[in-house]
């Protein structure tokens, strides 16, 4: 089998306020494959964000191990780390808003800046991102001049700016009406398809799941259900009928 794009293997993580001790990951082992769409739902609080979080390396964990492409991002120096999370993650998460008093090609081209791309080739890429989310005509508007859905459209032309290897997503839909939640998913999902990308979308809508190659399941810190389950053949729905 091909390596993994991502494997963590017995992840750990608490949070500690004063006295209070948090263990929001227990344990958690994650393989993805390559291009594949994946899911990871649950209760609030189960862990998710924290899973996305220390997987995409963005926050630390106490123990475990986590392998991007087949390499530690701990051994990296932070440097080194924040490049290559420039250059081949994209993040859409909600916690990264868009910057308020710079147009939407501003926003997006920004990653590319940070990775070293000269500014006119930033911002000939940045505008073709921004064609491909379908907001050709509102690359000159701020944020506030746009909608909810445009608003994340521009963020995930931000997050797809670098073709990354692999798009996180923390609740992509989560501020958004239906019919915006849906072309955002079947943007995504297009993207995934025609280009590839490992896509890991934190999400409380089954909808979305269920457009998903897979559905992770979570609770307490730790993965319930892998999604994988099915393909076992001891609960093939054949066998549950004849049991
Ligand atoms: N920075 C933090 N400090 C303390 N506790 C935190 C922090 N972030 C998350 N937690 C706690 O860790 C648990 C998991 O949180 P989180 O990963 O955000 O859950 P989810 O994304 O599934 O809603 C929750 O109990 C939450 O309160
Ligand atoms: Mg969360």
């Amino acid at each position: 089998m091909e390596q993994p794009i991502i494997s963590a293997h017995q992840l750990h993580k608490t949070f500690r306020n004063g006295q209070i001790q948090v263990h929001a990951l227990r344990g958690v082992d994650l393989m993805v494959a390559r291009g594949e769409m994946v899911a990871i739902m649950g209760p609030s609080g189960c862990g998710k964000t924290t899973l996305l979080n220390c997987i995409s390396g963005l926050d630390d964990f106490d123990s475990g191990e986590v392998m991007i492409e087949g390499t530690d991002l701990r051994t990296m120096n932070d440097r080194t780390r924040t490049t290559y999370r420039a250059q081949r993650m994209g993040f859409v998460f909600q916690t990264f808003n868009l910057l308020p008093v710079i147009t939407a090609v501003e926003n997006v081209e920004l990653p590319l800046l940070v990775s070293g791309v000269k500014p006119a080739e930033a911002r000939k890429r940045a505008l073709a991102a921004l064609a491909q989310v379908g907001l050709t005509d509102r690359s000159h508007h701020r944020p506030a001049e746009l909608s909810g859905g445009q608003r994340q459209r521009v963020t995930i032309a931000r997050a797809l700016v670098n073709n990354p290897a692999i798009v996180w997503a923390d609740e992509p839909t989560g501020n958004l009406d239906s019919k915006s939640a849906d072309d955002i998913l079947q943007l995504m999902r297009q993207l995934n398809q025609e280009r590839g990308q490992t896509l890991v979308i934190v999400t409380h809508d089954a909808q979305i799941g269920n457009l998903c190659d897979r559905i992770v399941r979570m609770q307490d810190g730790q993965i319930i259900d892998d999604g994988q389950a099915h393909l076992a053949p001891e609960t093939e729905p054949a066998a549950l009928v004849a049991a």
